[in-house]
């Protein structure tokens, strides 16, 4: 049994989604940069991503995709005691995108913060929101993962900026006393021996934006893909049968597999490493490329629209990210 059954479940009750207003193909970007759609295909499984109207920002998104949660689980924004936001492109450094996001959909005043684990942090949120079900002080949370990573993507830089799209999704929490229902459990990881591998370098206190940072493109993704593959591969794979063993379910009794669509190869390295056929996994690379922290609540947002949870189903979630930073959750729908 899981520590702490007893208590009541984070449940999912809603789920939504805010999907940036351009399609932008590989062949789009062929324009840009030296690459191809046969390349970026084969080695990433993308075919397009989504990117925001000039003008939006990251608390637009994350605001749109609470509302459409909030909607599809019949609560208010009245009702909303606790919103995590799990971004690492939130709208500026002060304060919290959290905050803009309580404002924009007419939350009150509740604890309302960002997560930064990169595409770990709607694991990471609903890891925190879970702990805090579990001990009576949520009765309808919030949980958002939202990228806007066009904006600090570099169009020079054809490693990076093919990778990344920009989205957001988010689900409702909140409490169900039924153990055939809601977060069993989750596990969450950072190593910080690989800040380097992928990183955002400018803007903070190291590199604060001046000539410099700008000339040297400090304020774009700095990636070594190769590294980031294989750590990738091995820490999700690790991630996901540490939950599995602490809950007692065996990867044949896993119905769904919500993983960080980061790229079509890693998903399918840790399918094999986790004995689950691919046709369990929530697949949507090919339309969204990768959105960061806010890829797992999008598909989860796809999939459960399309009716294809179904009640007590057994949902693994994983993701990693820069940090680098991971985790995994295993949840009842
Ligand atoms: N178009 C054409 N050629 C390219 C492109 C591109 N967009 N990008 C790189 N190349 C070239 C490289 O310059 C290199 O050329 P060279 O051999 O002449 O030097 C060649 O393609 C092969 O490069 P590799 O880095 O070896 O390619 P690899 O097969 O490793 O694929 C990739 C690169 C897709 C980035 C892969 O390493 C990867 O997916 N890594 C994981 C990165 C990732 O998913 N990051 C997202 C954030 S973290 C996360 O979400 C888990």
């Amino acid at each position: 049994m899981a520590p702490g059954d007893q208590m009541p479940r984070a449940c999912i009750t809603g789920t939504g989604r805010y999907e940036a207003e351009r399609v932008v193909s590989n062949f789009d970007l062929e324009k840009m940069v030296d690459t191809s759609d046969e390349w970026i295909t084969e080695r990433t499984g993308i075919s397009e991503r989504r990117m925001v109207a000039d003008g939006v920002l990251t608390s637009d998104m994350a605001a749109g995709a609470a509302a459409g949660a909030l909607e599809s689980s019949g609560k208010s924004p009245e009702e909303v005691d606790f919103i995590v936001v799990g971004t690492v492109t939130g709208d500026q450094p002060l304060p919290a995108t959290a905050a803009f996001v309580q404002k924009k959909i007419g939350a009150g005043q509740c604890p309302a913060f960002d997560v930064s684990a990169a595409c770990a942090g709607f694991i990471y949120g609903i890891s925190i929101v879970d702990k805090f079900v579990r001990l009576g002080e949520i009765k309808c949370g919030v949980v958002v993962g939202v990228e806007l990573l066009s904006r600090f993507l570099d169009f020079e830089d054809r490693n990076t900026c093919v990778l990344f799209g920009d989205g957001a999704g988010a689900v409702v929490i909140e409490p169900v006393n039924d153990p055939d229902r809601g977060v069993v459990s989750t596990n969450l990881y950072t190593d910080g021996q690989h800040t380097d591998i992928l990183a955002i370098p400018g803007g903070g206190s190291r590199y604060p934006a001046n000539e410099a940072s700008l000339s040297e493109r400090l304020h774009f993704v700095k990636m070594n893909g190769r590294e980031v593959f294989k750590v990738a591969v091995r820490n999700i794979a690790s991630a996901a049968n540490e939950t599995l063993a602490s809950t007692g379910l065996s990867s044949g009794e896993v119905d769904h597999v919500v993983m960080h669509q980061a790229n079509m190869r890693i998903i399918d390295q840790v399918a094999q490493r986790l004995e689950i056929p691919l046709d369990k996994f929530v697949l949507n690379i090919k339309k969204y490329g990768n959105t960061s922290s806010a890829s797992i609540p999008i598909a989860l947002d796809e999939a459960a629209r399309k009716g294809r949870f179904n009640r007590g189903d057994n949902i693994l979630m994983a993701g990693l990210g820069g940090g680098i930073s991971w985790g995994s959750a295993l949840v009842k729908w």
